[in-house]
């Protein structure tokens, strides 16, 4: 190891800004993701996952978040998975025995704060706030498994999107076109933050955006193939804005997984 590896530095917090990438007038892209949720779409290679890793990134180095991390293809949020307290690959019945015991853990949270009259989990609690992270929606809510089990997936999935913020639990979803039949209009209004990346027509950069942006030129179909990594975010009350994502190299996710791993076991990193 060089010594420039060595050089101590503390962890990040979930409680800050995560940094996402730059946008079109190279200002950083920074969102505050405690208390909301965040849907990323688009067609296949346009990524997606590459943007998913960006905030598991951080999630991974802030030591008071728990990461559960859902991965229908297995390897691309795999790297993460020595960092997870739980990792889902392409199995239905896992994925459901887990968004249970997260809404069982929610709604404890949830008595809990009841108890002490608060509304929501703040930066002092000694609660890890859990991060749920799912690469590709579809293969869980419209491929893999039965109707009935596809639709208690979409239905656990809503409660945790609708209610799990004030709990701590965020929600971050990875899906191609967002089309009713893989992720019902009611559940994608939920998400506060969504990021719309290349996709083939007007009409589904609106289905991921919302109606009626395409129109007022905010249109995702008008991402270049080659321009991976871009796309447009809505933010809760705003209005679409182009920008990139970060770009993490596999090697650069081992040593933050490395770096994670050190700082989560509380060791000394030297
Ligand atoms: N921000 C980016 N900067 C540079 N290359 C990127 C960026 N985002 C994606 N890419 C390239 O595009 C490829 C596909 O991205 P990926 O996230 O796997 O797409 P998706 O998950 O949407 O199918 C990546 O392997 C990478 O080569
Ligand atoms: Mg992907």
């Amino acid at each position: 190891m060089s010594k420039k590896d060595t050089i101590p530095v503390a962890g990040l917090s979930i409680y800050d800004p995560v940094h996402l990438g730059i946008y079109e007038d190279g200002h950083g892209v920074d969102i505050e993701l405690i208390w909301r949720n965040i849907l990323l779409a688009g067609e296949p290679g346009a990524g997606k996952s590459v943007g998913l890793n960006n905030i598991v990134a951080h999630g991974a180095l802030s030591p008071n978040l728990s990461l559960w991390l859902f991965d229908g293809k297995q390897v691309e949020l795999g790297l993460w998975r020595d960092v997870a307290d739980l990792f889902v690959g392409p199995d239905i019945e896992a994925a459901l025995l887990a968004l249970e015991r997260l809404q069982a853990e929610m709604d404890r949270r949830y008595r809990e704060l009841d108890r002490v009259r608060r509304r929501k989990i703040d930066r002092r609690d000694p609660i890890d706030v859990i991060m749920l992270v799912i690469d590709e929606l579809a293969l869980f809510s419209a491929t893999m498994g039965s109707k009935d089990q596809q639709d208690t997936f979409v239905r656990l999935l809503r409660d945790l999107v609708a209610r799990g913020r004030a709990a701590g639990v965020i929600v971050v979803a990875a899906t191609q076109r967002p089309s009713a039949d893989i992720i019902p209009t009611s559940l994608r209004d939920l998400f506060g933050y969504r990021l719309a990346y290349r996709c083939t027509t007007d009409s589904s950069s609106d289905i991921i955006l919302g109606r009626g942006w395409a129109s007022q030129g905010y249109d995702a179909s008008t991402i270049a193939p080659e321009e991976r990594g871009v796309a447009l975010l809505l933010a809760e009350g705003g209005t679409p804005r182009r920008m990139k994502t970060a770009y993490l190299t596999d090697a650069q996710i081992y040593s933050l997984v490395d770096y994670a791993q050190r700082l989560r076991s509380k060791k000394t990193v030297a």
